[in-house]
């Protein structure tokens, strides 16, 4: 597909999620969205957030850099405020929504009481680092499906080093990536298996930090590949990178992460919701990890160490955008009671030991609809890939 045909493909996209964000915009009644029915459109929401909640205020400030329209603006303000009672949380996870849903109000827009209140999420978090372990724990008050131990890790707890890396930039202060760093090396060498795919969780000594075992919170099995951790630890790896491009190890092993997703992906670029569920064919695609993986391609594509490989994974990140938009985002009038502009084929948590809030498949969710949004902009030319 040509540049032009694939330059309004993006622009008619970003204006189906706008038209989703206007129609959520009228439709909370001061909670956070968290997943949403994909027959409906109704919300599921939480009260302050959880780990999801600053996906929301993320995809107003992108809205307001993209239109400069003061709605954004002032929405976006709104709720990021509204995640403050979680600043203190002990989660590793309040990375993602403080990220989101504050930095990137500094990012994106300048917005000074955003990068305040980022700034407190991140001195609690690097407060978290825990020195025998060589990581930031989940935390007593981490949001999984079940157990968070006190030594347990997880690839999904990259979440913290966007947040930390934005502080260290912010305020000079490198105490805040160098914490950063050891998180993203040890959580990547601990849930990194040799051939490049990733095991969700682990149990560590908390005497000397060394692997007691790996497991899953959420996944089909300990042994097989759900598909958020997958594309957790390359979003993560890739956003690390461009902030650290001097790490070897890291593109090595983001490298090795995406080559091995590219492979076992299915044809339609569209993952099912772990790799390995033998029901395969017939069971639930993950379309927010998907759109998790697109928005790392696009960051390989412009960080990764050759000519030759930027353009493959760029690539990659194209087809991997235009399938969610070709086959996943509700158009108009395609059912008489859904808004347009969702990004359905979203599993949250199907198994049975799920929170009650996030017991849904075949829906849509905040994080898969923010990283798609973000992904669309990118492609559009708002904002340069590694630069979020
Ligand atoms: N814990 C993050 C996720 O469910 O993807």
């Amino acid at each position: 597909m040509s540049n032009v045909t694939n330059g309004s493909r993006w622009s008619a996209a970003i204006d189906q999620v706008r038209s989703r964000i206007d129609q959520t915009l009228t439709s909370l009644d001061g909670r956070f969205p968290h997943w949403a029915d994909a027959k409906t459109g109704v919300w599921t929401t939480t009260a302050d957030g959880d780990w999801t909640g600053g996906a929301w205020p993320g995809m107003l400030w992108l809205a307001y850099r993209r239109t400069r329209d003061p709605k954004y603006l002032e929405a976006a303000r709104l709720w990021s405020g509204r995640l403050k009672p979680r600043a203190k949380l002990q989660t590793a996870f309040k990375g993602f929504g403080f990220y989101y849903g504050a930095a990137l109000g500094d990012i994106l827009c300048h917005d000074e009481d955003a990068a305040k209140l980022a700034l407190e999420a991140a001195t609690s978090l690097k407060g978290q680092f825990d020195e025998r372990l060589g990581l930031i724990p989940l935390g007593g008050d981490a949001e999984e499906s079940e157990d968070v131990g006190g030594s347990f890790s997880s690839i999904d707890s990259l979440q913290a080093i966007p947040l930390l890396f934005w502080a260290a930039r912010k305020t000079g202060d490198s105490s805040f990536a160098t914490c950063a760093a050891k998180h993203t090396t040890r959580v990547l060498d601990v849930h990194m298996r040799p051939d490049g795919s990733i095991v969700q969780s682990s149990e560590l000594n908390p005497n000397d930090g060394s692997i007691v075992r790996h497991f899953t919170h959420k996944g089909f099995s300990d042994s097989s590949v759900w598909g958020r951790a997958q594309a957790w630890g390359l979003v993560y790896a890739a956003i690390a990178l461009a902030h650290r491009p001097q790490e070897k190890r890291w593109m090595e092993q983001l490298i090795a992460g995406a080559d091995w997703w590219l492979a076992n992906v299915p044809d339609s670029m569209i993952a099912f919701w772990d790799f390995n569920d033998p029901a395969i064919p017939n069971t639930e695609t993950d379309t927010a990890a998907t759109a998790i993986v697109c928005s790392a391609l696009l960051k390989l594509g412009q960080i990764a160490p050759s000519e030759e490989l930027r353009a493959r994974y760029r690539s990659a990140g194209e087809r991997t955008a235009a399938a969610l938009v070709d086959g996943y985002l509700t158009p108009v009038g395609d059912h008489e009671s859904r808004p347009r502009g969702m990004l359905v084929g979203a599993c949250f948590n199907k198994r049975r030991d799920a929170r009650a809030q996030d017991s849904a498949t075949s829906a849509e969710t905040i994080f898969g609809s923010y990283y798609l949004f973000e992904s669309l902009n990118v492609l559009d030319g708002l904002v340069e890939a590694d630069k979020i």
